[in-house]
């Protein structure tokens, strides 16, 4: 894998400013290529860092493929829920069509397992079959990062950091609540075209440096490196790269 590309801003709105470019620049190349954009949204304050894509006419929203990074197991229409922030956020300002949308819906099965597989099944329906593809390329991850390292529902010294075969799969026991939770797995993130980290604020400054500076402390974050040809970056402001010292 290649290092980790940092881009650190002076300010939040540049920072989504900036994101905003890089985002139409993959989707634009995604496009060109297939004809369609593949991406995996994340909660927490990713979904706003997206507005500067509102309203902006380079975006191709028929053209986008959305899935989600991880779930927590409540109603699509509760507060916790990821999905229900990126609809607030995005979906409900913009254009896309609601059948390019691909929730984690909890409502369709009890079962965190058979739930896991279903969400599998829609990535192997818009991926190709899995024996062809071993793992779904997504052209782009938007990923955050938690105060303790962790990203998508993958949480620091829990068993799915090594997990090698299944493309989603769900805990019980989330050290954050809500304890149920669906997420993509590592195979999943580390075969993408791209995955971008978001963070702003001085309370981020702390876990990033520990997460860039130290990889070998294993945090869940540190261990995102796609295969080549992908690529990690980090989209930042510099109240919370501050502390890390590579740059
Ligand atoms: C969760 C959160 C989490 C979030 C990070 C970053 O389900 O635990 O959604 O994964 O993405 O904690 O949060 P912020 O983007 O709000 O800093």
């Amino acid at each position: 894998p290649s290092p980790s590309v940092v881009y650190s801003f002076d300010s939040p709105n540049e920072l989504t400013e900036k994101l905003a470019d890089f985002i139409v620049k993959a989707q634009t190349e995604a496009v060109s290529k297939k004809g369609r954009f593949t991406v995996a949204l994340s909660g927490g304050s990713l979904p706003k860092q997206l507005n500067k894509l509102i309203d902006n006419p380079a975006v191709k929203w028929d053209r986008w493929q959305v899935f989600f990074a991880d779930e927590r197991c409540v109603p699509l229409d509760h507060d916790d829920s990821n999905y229900n922030l990126c609809r607030k956020e995005l979906f409900s300002k913009v254009p896309i069509p609601e059948q390019n949308i691909h929730p984690i819906d909890v409502s369709l099965l009890d079962d965190l397992e058979e739930l896991a597989d279903a969400y599998e099944k829609a990535l192997i329906n818009e991926f190709a079959q899995k024996d062809s593809a071993r793992f779904p390329v997504f052209d782009l991850i938007l990923l955050g990062i938690g105060p303790d390292g962790h990203t998508c529902s993958l949480f620091p010294d829990h068993a799915l950091l090594t997990e090698e075969d299944r493309w989603v799969a769900y805990i019980d026991d989330s050290p954050k609540p809500p304890p149920r939770r669906i997420t993509l797995t590592f195979p999943v993130l580390n075969h993408s075209s791209r995955v971008v980290f978001v963070a702003a604020g001085e309370s981020k400054a702390e876990i990033l440096s520990t997460i860039l500076d130290n990889p070998e402390a294993g945090l869940p974050a540190s261990r995102v490196k796609p295969s080549h040809p992908g690529q990690v970056y980090w989209y930042v402001d510099n109240a919370a790269s501050a502390k890390v010292k590579y740059q």
